[in-house]
């Protein structure tokens, strides 16, 4: 699929997350000359970081192929002992989501993380025993957008930890000179910094925008895409200066119209604008929090002086 070839495939290519670039380059170097498996990776943080395209990079670079699932999708024990017993020695196997994980596939996961094995109970009663069935050695890289909703055990399976970063306005404008690139389309650098700057600190978020302001420059302009055009593009589109979009200012304006900014809970949020709490809390909450224009405290949410401001709302009087 066209969407996939514009993934950079190797570590070489990927942009922005020096620290878990640089650690990953070691861990890949090192497995490969032992010839043997890495060991199982957690990648965590926002959505549309890159634990996805990493998962790719890192079993490429390893020279071995990747089975994908995630968690929801894998329903009963057996579905993952199928899966496990197909994969090829040091293959990669990625669990998107596996804080979905239903627990009793979980329960499967932990030997076969430890110990490379799936032990099965065979008859029951006094006659039952149990058997043990070698697995091949394999990686599991597990993506979740919260570590915190990771059970204890599964966590502490994982050798290595990796948290992705918001991404760097710097980063997101190389992205996105990196993806026009890569589709064709002429932009000017003041045009990508534009898209970065409203683009969350997100490559996804950036690359989505790319392509409606594409859009927006074959039909209205050359084709080429300057700052003008790239700044229209943006505000038809209802992506503010600071990257906000319809769904964050409704957001900030129930919380601040209807709960005096706050403190107000997050599935009160969710109700009164018709959202869900988990989409809240996972794509909208944490680049709120990271500009500063959100903060979470014991008692719920709080709309920060700064939000008001960007809002153009007079801030509140103390009490
Ligand atoms: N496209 C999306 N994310 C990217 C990244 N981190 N590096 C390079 N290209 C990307």
């Amino acid at each position: 699929q066209a969407e996939f070839s514009l993934r950079p495939r190797y570590l070489a290519e990927y942009i922005g997350q020096a620290q878990v670039k640089e650690n990953m380059k070691i861990y890949i170097e090192a497995a490969k000359l032992r010839q043997e498996a890495l060991d199982h990776v957690l990648l965590y943080g926002p959505p549309g970081l890159g634990k996805t395209t990493l998962s790719n990079i890192i079993a490429n670079e390893l020279g071995v192929s990747i089975r994908t699932t995630s968690g929801p999708a894998i329903e009963r024990p057996g579905d993952l002992a199928a899966i496990l017993s197909n994969l090829q020695e040091n293959d990669v196997l990625f669990i998107d989501e596996i804080h979905r994980l239903h627990r009793t596939v979980e329960e499967v996961l932990y030997p076969a993380m430890e110990d490379f094995a799936l032990d099965f109970v065979i008859g029951k009663g006094p006659s039952a025993r149990s058997v043990r069935l070698d697995l091949p050695k394999f990686t599991l890289i597990g993506a979740t957008t919260r570590a915190g909703l990771l059970s204890a055990p599964l966590r502490d399976r994982f050798g290595v930890v990796n948290r992705l970063e918001f991404y760097t306005e710097d980063e997101l404008a190389y992205i996105v000179s990196r993806t026009s690139d890569l589709l064709n389309v002429g932009i000017l650098g003041e045009a990508s910094r534009e898209i970065a700057r409203r683009a969350r600190g997100t490559p996804r978020i950036a690359n989505r925008l790319l392509k409606r302001v594409r859009d927006h420059a074959q039909v209205r302009g050359d084709g080429i895409i300057t700052e003008q055009l790239a700044r229209e593009a943006l505000e038809r589109i209802q992506v503010d200066p600071m990257g906000l979009d319809a769904i964050d200012h409704k957001m900030l304006h129930a919380m601040i119209q209807s709960f005096r900014g706050g403190p107000v809970g997050v599935d009160t949020i969710a109700a009164s604008i018709g959202e869900e709490s988990q989409t809240i809390e996972d794509v909208y909450e944490p680049y709120l929090m990271q500009i500063g224009f959100l903060q979470r405290t014991p008692r719920g949410r709080i709309v920060t002086h700064a939000a008001y401001r960007h809002l153009g709302l007079p801030v509140p009087e103390q009490p």
